[in-house]
């Protein structure tokens, strides 16, 4: 990944609870920055660097993810407080993801237009990734160009946030059943057996990828996506009866 310096905050994007901000960077681009300050903490930095770079490595629409460096003199010029608070917690590396611009938000027509494949490539990712934030209400899915891209990975591997987070990577996902793609999604039995050797092929690099700042030991992370990985992999065939059952 990458590393660029912001050099304006332009606007908050209040959507969900992480309090996003668009943000131009040296480079001249905008992003979409999660801020390390933000409620969640810099676990869901992780989240998103992992999920997200996973799906890319697993040839999903990601759109580019970079490292943020803030300044804290950045909130300077921020006339609301809460902006300025967020700022002032977040100095050093943040997570930035290519802005897209006059993207769409995802709805049934793109759903419709959607190859069963790629749908299914999704709804195996999530829930290899328990990621809970990609139902009807809140797809986190754009349309821009035509195609579908993923965005907003922060709330993937909560049980990391747990205190047995080695023994839940065998653990079933029971909301995979409220995926906004399942309804749309080819086999995910041949979505795990195309991705699976892949996915696991990419598991240390993407994992490297996150600054240490924000993971501490990055070797839990590693073991329990290899463990997710290998053997049964129970996650997909529950995802698969949840599309027979949909
Ligand atoms: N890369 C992007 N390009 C264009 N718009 C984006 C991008 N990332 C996020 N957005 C917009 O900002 C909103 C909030 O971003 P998101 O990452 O979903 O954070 P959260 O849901 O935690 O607030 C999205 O729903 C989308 O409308
Ligand atoms: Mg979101």
């Amino acid at each position: 990944m990458r590393t660029v310096a912001a050099t304006r905050y332009v606007l908050p994007l209040r959507e969900g609870g992480s309090m996003p901000g668009l943000v131009e960077a040296t480079d001249d681009g905008l992003y979409v920055v999660k801020f390390r300050g933000a409620g969640q903490g810099p676990k869901a930095l992780v989240a998103e660097v992992i999920a997200g770079e996973l799906a890319r490595a697993l040839g999903l629409p990601v759109p580019e993810q970079v490292l943020v460096d803030v300044d804290v003199a950045l909130g300077n010029a921020e006339p609301d407080p809460e902006i300025q608070d967020l700022i002032a917690a977040s100095g050093g590396l943040n997570v930035g993801l290519d802005f897209l611009p006059g993207s769409l938000a995802f709805d049934e027509a793109a759903a419709a237009r959607l190859d069963p494949a790629l749908a299914a490539d999704v709804v195996w990712l999530d829930a290899l990734v328990m990621n809970v934030d990609r139902t009807p209400r809140n797809p986190n899915l754009l349309v821009w160009h035509g195609n579908l891209w993923l965005i907003d990975h922060g709330a993937a591997l909560y049980v990391q946030h747990g205190d047995d987070f080695p023994a839940t990577a065998t653990r079933r996902f029971a909301a995979i059943r409220d995926h906004v793609l399942l309804p749309h999604a080819g086999s995910i039995a041949d979505a795990d057996a195309r991705l699976a050797p892949r996915a696991l092929a990419a598991v240390d690099d993407v994992v490297g990828l996150v600054p240490e700042d924000w993971i501490g030991d990055p070797d839990p992370y590693r073991a329990w996506l290899r463990e997710r990985l290998s053997g049964s992999r129970e996650f997909a065939e529950e995802a698969e009866d949840a599309r027979a059952a949909a």
